[in-house]
C-alpha cells in the first residue's frame, strides 16, 4: 500500500536520507527506529510532503505522492502527528481536532462523524473536548495531536516519536490507543518513529532501522496479533 522506492533527501547539501527503499502492506504497522540525528522525522516529512525530495518515488495505493503538496496527501487521506505536535492554545480541543479536516474543506456533519469515530479509540479525549489547548499538558497534547492525526489519516498514520517525555501512564495509554488502531480500520497502515523501540511492546508488525539516514538490513519481525 505504501512503497518508497530509492529515496534520498539533502538538506543544505547534507545527504540526509540515503536511498530508502522499503513497503508496506495494507494494515500493518512499522517502527521506524534510529538514533536522534537517524533522519526519522526526515522521512516523516517526506512522505507527508513538508520537505523537498532530491530523488526517489513514494507511492501510496499506486498514486505517486512526490508533486503533490501536504494538503492533497492529507486530502488522500495522511494524516500526520509532528514530534512538536503545535497544539493551538486559543482553540479548544474539539476546534483543534476539527481544524485540520474544516481545512480540508469537510462539512461538520463529517467532522462530526469523524469525531465520533476517533473517541473510542482515545477515549481520553472525551472529558478534554471543551478544554482549551492552552490548558493541556504536555501528554495530554499528545494525545489530541494523535487524535487529530487520526481525523485525518484514513489510510495512513505518521506518528513522530509519539512517546517520548511521556509519563509511564500516559506512555501506556497511547500504546494502548495504538492497538485499538487495527480494530477501528483494519486496512490503516501506520508508521511510528521511536528511538527506543522498546516502548512499543508488541505493537509494530515490522521495524525499519533507520542508521545515518540508510536503512539497514530491515530487521522485519513480524508479530501474530
Ligand atoms: N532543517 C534542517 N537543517 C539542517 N539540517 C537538518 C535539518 N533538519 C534535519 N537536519 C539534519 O538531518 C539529520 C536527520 O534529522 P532528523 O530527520 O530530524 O532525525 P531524527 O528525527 O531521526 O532525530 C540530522 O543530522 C539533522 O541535523
Ligand atoms: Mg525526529
Amino acid at each position: 500500500m505504501l512503497s518508497i522506492h530509492q529515496l534520498s533527501v539533502d538538506i543544505a547539501g547534507v545527504q540526509v536520507l540515503r536511498q530508502i527503499s522499503a513497503s508496506l502492506s495494507a494494515g500493518t504497522t512499522v517502527a521506524v527506529v534510529g538514533r536522534n540525528g537517524a533522519g526519522k522525522t526526515t522521512l516523516l516529512r517526506s512522505i507527508m510532503g513538508l520537505l523537498p525530495v532530491t530523488s526517489g518515488d513514494i507511492n501510496l495505493e499506486g498514486q505517486q505522492l512526490l508533486g503533490s503538496p501536504a494538503h492533497h496527501r492529507a486530502r488522500m487521506g495522511i494524516g500526520y502527528a509532528p514530534e512538536d505536535r503545535i497544539i493551538f492554545p486559543t482553540l479548544s480541543v474539539e476546534e483543534n481536532l476539527a481544524l485540520p479536516c474544516e481545512v480540508l474543506g469537510l462539512s461538520a456533519k463529517e467532522v462530526k462523524e469523524r469525531q465520533e469515530a476517533v473517541l473510542p479509540v482515545v477515549p481520553q479525549l472525551k472529558d478534554m473536548l471543551q478544554r482549551s489547548g492552552a490548558a493541556l499538558s504536555g501528554g495530554q497534547g499528545k494525545m489530541v495531536a494523535l487524535g487529530r492525526a487520526l481525523m485525518v489519516g484514513q489510510r495512513l498514520v505518521l506518528l513522530d516519536e509519539p512517546l517520548q517525555g511521556l509519563a509511564p501512564v500516559l506512555a501506556q495509554q497511547y500504546v494502548e490507543a495504538i492497538g485499538r488502531l487495527r480494530q477501528w480500520q483494519p486496512a490503516l497502515c501506520v508508521v511510528i518513529t521511536e528511538s527506543n523501540a522498546g516502548l512499543l511492546s508488541d505493537i509494530p508488525d515490522q521495524t525499519w532501522l533507520l542508521e545515518r539516514g540508510a536503512l539497514t538490513q530491515a530487521s522485519k519481525t513480524y508479530f501474530s496479533i
